[in-house]
């Protein structure tokens, strides 16, 4: 199972430690990276809450430093994001934590970019993947990332409650891990999976997951996360009572984007769409985001997305009515 998810995921099966979720794989590798009180930490108000309270606890017990960026998405510039990033890296910073794809908007970060500046600098990378891997087609080791971490009951489509963790190779001797085995500094990343009892079927069927994953394939898979995601954005970028916290330039977003109708809180249009038509979105208010996140996956159908469509059409109908 390590070999197949090493195959899809771009590295080498001893790279790879079998976690539940993206948020224990992250846990591990916030709280197992060696720092001294006032090393210095970049991350985002963006990134998922998980990571953002597991680096404050860290913080607060350990007295590292915690500098915080606050991007104004959607930015289809990977050069001002990548700035943005490398403006905030001082001589003290020794960690840069990216979240891939926000999950809040769908925005895709230039990693790579971000990464390369951070190894000039000797600033180790870390990678919340939990919305890119299966979803992208990349490799983690295009990413010139240290630490990667993901769930593959998300877009890997496997049961819920499994996930992975990637180190690279150099970096396992000198990562701890939260749930150590009798080698602490041990090179073997089975040190990383003393997680106590857990579920074999569900792990077992994990390749199963792969399975289908690679009968469709990644490049295909993602063409068509993009085609449906394009398919209704363009029949309802029209609206103008419709903003996107998304950009619908292709580079920048896959299948996730996030939108506001004027007049309305995201939590009225999330229960507007499913009292009416039974569509599932999420709302969403974090940081500095305020919308409504749809989300399609490779079985959703063109015509549950005309439901939607239909939808955010009534929805400005019901405003102009309202003004
Ligand atoms: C960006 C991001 N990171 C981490 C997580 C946590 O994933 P899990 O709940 O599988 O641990 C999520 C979940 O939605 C996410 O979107």
């Amino acid at each position: 199972m390590r070999q197949r998810i090493s195959d899809v995921a771009g590295c080498l099966p001893e790279e790879i430690a079998i976690h539940r979720n993206t948020t224990e794989a992250l846990a591990s590798i916030v709280f197992g990276i060696e720092l001294q009180p006032g090393d210095e930490v970049v991350l985002t108000h963006q990134d998922y809450p998980n990571m953002v309270h597991a680096w404050k606890q860290r913080e607060l017990r350990q007295k590292i430093k915690l500098v915080w960026l606050n991007l104004d998405l959607p930015i289809d510039d990977d050069d001002a994001i990548t700035k943005t990033f490398t403006q905030a890296f001082t001589s003290k910073t020794k960690v840069v934590h990216i979240t891939h794809v926000m999950n809040w908007t769908g925005q895709i970060l230039p990693v790579r970019k971000i990464a390369d500046e951070a190894k000039k600098r000797g600033i180790q990378v870390v990678v919340d993947g939990a919305h890119s891997f299966a979803q992208l087609d990349f490799r983690i080791d295009e990413l010139n990332c240290d630490y990667f971490g993901t769930s593959l009951h998300k877009w890997m489509g496997a049961p819920f409650g499994t996930g992975f963790m990637y180190v690279r190779k150099e970096k396992i001797s000198t990562l701890f891990s939260l749930m150590p085995n009798d080698k602490p500094n041990g090179d073997d990343i089975r040190k990383f999976e003393a997680l106590g009892t857990r579920n074999f079927a569900a792990e077992q069927a994990i390749m199963t997951a792969i399975d289908f994953h690679e009968a469709i394939g990644i490049k295909r898979k993602q063409a068509r996360l993009l085609y449906l995601k394009n398919y209704w954005t363009q029949k309802v970028k029209h609206l103008p009572q419709l903003k996107f916290n998304t950009t619908l330039n292709d580079k920048y977003s896959n299948a996730i984007t996030n939108v506001i109708m004027d007049g309305m809180t995201a939590q009225e249009m999330e229960a507007f769409l499913y009292d009416k038509y039974k569509i599932h979105t999420s709302s969403v208010n974090w940081a500095n985001i305020h919308g409504l996140r749809i989300t399609p996956s490779v079985y959703t159908s063109l015509n549950e997305l005309d439901k939607l469509v239909h939808g955010f059409e009534l929805m400005a109908e019901k405003i102009n009515v309202k003004k």
